[in-house]
C-alpha cells in the first residue's frame, strides 16, 4: 500500500477531477454488509492516508482541497431538508479517483424504508448476496426498489465466498439465477463480483484465490464506474427554496438547482404565476457566476419585479415540467400504519409541502415475481401504484425522467412520520414490470363522433346570436349565481337565447354523485363543461356558476369548450365579506367543523390569473354586474347573427 508513483501535482489535479459517487447497500440480516462497508472504509482510507502522508508536506493546497468535504455535507444537508426522515448512517471517504458517500443502511426487517429513503439520491447499489444462500426474495426485493429508484448501476457483491472453497460453479449459479429474474428489471447496468468482505477478497485487492474471476475488485468498479451522463443537465427546474431580502434593492432566490443548467440572461418562465424574465444574476458559494449546473445550490436575482414564494419554480420558457394535480405513482409504503385511500397526507414535493389524498389504489406489485396484486391496502414495506390528488398543482416530471421532479414522499399529518416515498409515472402508463395480464382495449376505441348537416353557422343565425360560455368563478356567496340570472334575464329580454348552468341545481341531479374533494370539483367542472359545449353547439349562450376553484379544472373547461367560446369572468370578492354575506349559512357551518373542504375556510381557491372580466360584487349592484357582462358579449360580437 501506499504506492504513490505520480507527483503531488497530478494528484492534486486529479483530486480537482474527482467527483462523487452516492452509493447505498442492501443486504439481509448477516450478509456481512458492515464488514464490507468496514473494509471498504478502512483499506480505501489506509491507502488514502498513505498518499496523504506522501504529498503533505509538498503541498499545502493539496491537503486542503481533498480535505474539504464540506460540499459532501452540504448536500446530505439539503437532503435532510427536503424532509426524508433517515434512519441511515452516512460514511463516506475518498480515493484519489472520487469521494463516496455509502448509505448504510441497517439490516433489519425494516428494510425497504431504509433503502428507499437511503437510496433515493445514490449513483449505485450494491446488494449483497450470501454466497451460501443464494438469491433470495429479498435480493430481489432490494434490486426491484433499485429499479423503481432509477438506480443504474447495480453491484452484486456475491459474498462470503470463503464459505464455500471461493467456488466458481456455486458463483455461477447465483448469477444464472439472479440473471433470470434481472431481465424483468430495468437496470442498465449490472455487475456480479465474488467477493469475502471477511478475509478481504476482491474487496479493495485483487483476490488470487478466485484467479476464474477476470473483473475488477469492488474499489476499483466502484472508482471507474460512468456515472456524468446519469444526471438530467437539460431540463431546467429551479425550485425556490428561500427568498432573499435583506433590503429593499435586493430580491434573490436561493434553493438548490433539482436539474439542468441556468445562465446568466437566460429567459426563464415563473410557475406557477407563468411570468417571464430573465436571469440578471447567479451567485453560488465563491461568488458571481455566469452560469451554475444541478446540483448547484445557488441564488439569482431576475430583471424584473416578480412576485415569487418557496416552492415556486424556475424554468425555461420552451421546457415546462407537468403542471399536475393529480399524479399516478409507484409508492413504496414505509409506515407501521397501513396506507388508507382517501385519508388526508401531506405530500412533500421539491420545497413544496401541501395536503393530499392517496385516492386510488391501483394493485400491490409482488416483488418475487415482479407482478401484479388486487390489493385494498398497502402494509409496511408493500410497494404499489397508485393516483394521488394533490390540493395545489405540483410541477413535475417522471421519475425516469427527472429524480429530483419526479419524487415525493408522504407524511402522515399526525405522527409526522415518513408515510412512503413515490415515484411519479406517466398517467396511464404501466412499468414494464408490472404489465397486467389481460390487456383490455378502452371502450372510447369504438366511439365515433356523428356530425349532421345543420352547421351551427345556421343555428346562430336562427338565434341570431354567437354561442358562448360566460364562465363565473369566485367563492360561495361571492354573487356567481343572483349574477348569473340577472344577465339571463337581460339577455332574453334582448331576444338571445341563453341558459344558466348553477352548481347547486346540477349538483342535485346530473352530478349527485359528486362531494367536494379536490377529484370529484374536478369531475364536477368537466362534466358541466361537456353540457355547455353540448348547449354551445345547439347554439345557446351558456351562464355557467360554479365555484371551480382549481386553475387546472377551469383550463380544463376552456379546452372542452373550446378558448373562442370561452369567457372566464371572476367574481372577486373578499373572503370576508362573502363570508359577512353568507346567505345559505354555509361559512358558519364550516367555521364550526361541519363542512369539510370548504372554500375559503378548509380547501383552497386559486383566483384566475387573467379573466376575461373582473366583478366585484362587493363594490358594484347586481344590476350594473349583469350589465358589465351583456355589454361585454356585444362588443366581443357575440350578440350578432354568424
Ligand atoms: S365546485 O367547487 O365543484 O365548483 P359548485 O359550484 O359545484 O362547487 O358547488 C358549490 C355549492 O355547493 C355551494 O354554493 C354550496 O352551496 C355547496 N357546498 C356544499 N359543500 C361545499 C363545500 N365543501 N365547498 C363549497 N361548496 C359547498
Amino acid at each position: 500500500m501506499g504506492t504513490v508513483n505520480s507527483g503531488p501535482e497530478t494528484i492534486l489535479k486529479r483530486s480537482r477531477e474527482a467527483d462523487l459517487l452516492r452509493v447505498s447497500t442492501a443486504g439481509s440480516v448477516d450478509d456481512g454488509k458492515s464488514t464490507l462497508i468496514g473494509r471498504l472504509l478502512y483499506e480505501a482510507n489506509g491507502i488514502y492516508e498513505d498518499q496523504l502522508a506522501a504529498v503533505r508536506k509538498d503541498s499545502a493546497r493539496f491537503k486542503r482541497e481533498v480535505l474539504d468535504l464540506s460540499l459532501v455535507m452540504d448536500g446530505l444537508k439539503a437532503e435532510r431538508e427536503q424532509g426524508i426522515t433517515i434512519d441511515v448512517a452516512y460514511r463516506y471517504f475518498s480515493t484519489p479517483q472520487r469521494h463516496f458517500i455509502i448509505a448504510d443502511t441497517p439490516g433489519h426487517e425494516q428494510y425497504t424504508r431504509n433503502m428507499a429513503t437511503g437510496a433515493s439520491t445514490s449513483d449505485l447499489a450494491i446488494i449483497l448476496i450470501d454466497a451460501r444462500q443464494g438469491v433470495l426474495i429479498q435480493s430481489r426485493r432490494h434490486a426491484f426498489i433499485a429499479s423503481l429508484l432509477g438506480i443504474r448501476h447495480l453491484v452484486i457483491a456475491v459474498n462470503k465466498m470463503d464459505l464455500v472453497d471461493y467456488s466458481e460453479d456455486v458463483f455461477r449459479q447465483i448469477v444464472r439465477d439472479f440473471d433470470n429474474f434481472s431481465e424483468k428489471l430495468q437496470a442498465p447496468d449490472l455487475v456480479y463480483i465474488p467477493v469475502s468482505a471477511l478475509k478481504g477478497d476482491n474487496v479493495v485487492a485483487k483476490s488470487d484465490r478466485m484467479p476464474w474471476y477476470k473483473g475488477p475488485p469492488l474499489l476499483n468498479h466502484l472508482e471507474n464506474v460512468r456515472i456524468l451522463s446519469d444526471r438530467n443537465l437539460i431540463d431546467l427546474r429551479f425550485p425556490v427554496q428561500y427568498v432573499l431580502r435583506p433590503n429593499m434593492d435586493f430580491r434573490g432566490y436561493s434553493g438548490r438547482l433539482a436539474s439542468g443548467v441556468i445562465r446568466r440572461g437566460d429567459e426563464i418562465l415563473v410557475l406557477p404565476s407563468r411570468r417571464k424574465t430573465r436571469v440578471r444574476s447567479i451567485a453560488g458559494y465563491e461568488g458571481e457566476l455566469p452560469y451554475a449546473f444541478a446540483p448547484q445550490s445557488i441564488t439569482v436575482t431576475l430583471e424584473d419585479e416578480v412576485d415569487i414564494t418557496r416552492g415556486d419554480m424556475l424554468v425555461h420558457s420552451a421546457n415546462l415540467p407537468q403542471i399536475r394535480r393529480e399524479i399516478e405513482a409507484i409508492l413504496v409504503w414505509m409506515d407501521q400504519a397501513p396506507l388508507v385511500p382517501g385519508k388526508v397526507y401531506y405530500i412533500k414535493h421539491t420545497t413544496q409541502l401541501f395536503k393530499c389524498s392517496v385516492t386510488h389504489l391501483q394493485f400491490r406489485i409482488d416483488p418475487a415475481s415482479l407482478s401484479r396484486r388486487d390489493a385494498t391496502a398497502l402494509e409496511l414495506n408493500d410497494i404499489g401504484r397508485v393516483t394521488v390528488q394533490c390540493f395545489r398543482p405540483v410541477f413535475c416530471d417522471e421519475y425516469t425522467k427527472n429524480r429530483q421532479t419526479g419524487s415525493f414522499i408522504l407524511i402522515d399529518p399526525l405522527t409526522h412520520s415518513t408515510a412512503a416515498a413515490g415515484m411519479i409515472i406517466e398517467r396511464g402508463r404501466l412499468t414494464s414490470t408490472a404489465r397486467p395480464a389481460d390487456t383490455t382495449v378502452s371502450p372510447a376505441a369504438f366511439i365515433h363522433r356523428q356530425e349532421g348537416a345543420i352547421l351551427n353557422k345556421d343555428r346562430g343565425r336562427l338565434l341570431k346570436q354567437r354561442p358562448a360560455t360566460l364562465w363565473l368563478t369566485g367563492l360561495s356567496g361571492s354573487g356567481k349565481s343572483t349574477v348569473a340570472y340577472e344577465a339571463e334575464k337581460k339577455l332574453i329580454a334582448a331576444g338571445h337565447l341563453c341558459y344558466v348552468l348553477d352548481g347547486d341545481n346540477v349538483r342535485s341531479g346530473l352530478n349527485r354523485d359528486l362531494g367536494f374533494s379536490p377529484q370529484d370539483r374536478g369531475e364536477n367542472i368537466r362534466r358541466v363543461a361537456e353540457v355547455a359545449r353540448l348547449l354551445n353547439e345547439a347554439g345557446l349562450i351558456v351562464i355557467a356558476a360554479f365555484i371551480s376553484p382549481y386553475r387546472e379544472d377551469r383550463a380544463q373547461a376552456k379546452k372542452i369548450i373550446g378558448e373562442d367560446r370561452f369567457i372566464e369572468v371572476f367574481l372577486d370578492v373578499p373572503l370576508e365579506i362573502c363570508e359577512k354575506r353568507d346567505p345559505k349559512d354555509l361559512y358558519k357551518k364550516a367555521r364550526a367543523g361541519l363542512i369539510p373542504e370548504f372554500t375559503g375556510v378548509n380547501a383552497p381557491y386559486e383566483a384566475p390569473e387573467a379573466p376575461a372580466l373582473r366583478i366585484k360584487t362587493g363594490e358594484l349592484a347586481v344590476d350594473l354586474a349583469a350589465g358589465n357582462i351583456c355589454l361585454y358579449l356585444k362588443e366581443k360580437g357575440f350578440l350578432e347573427a354568424l
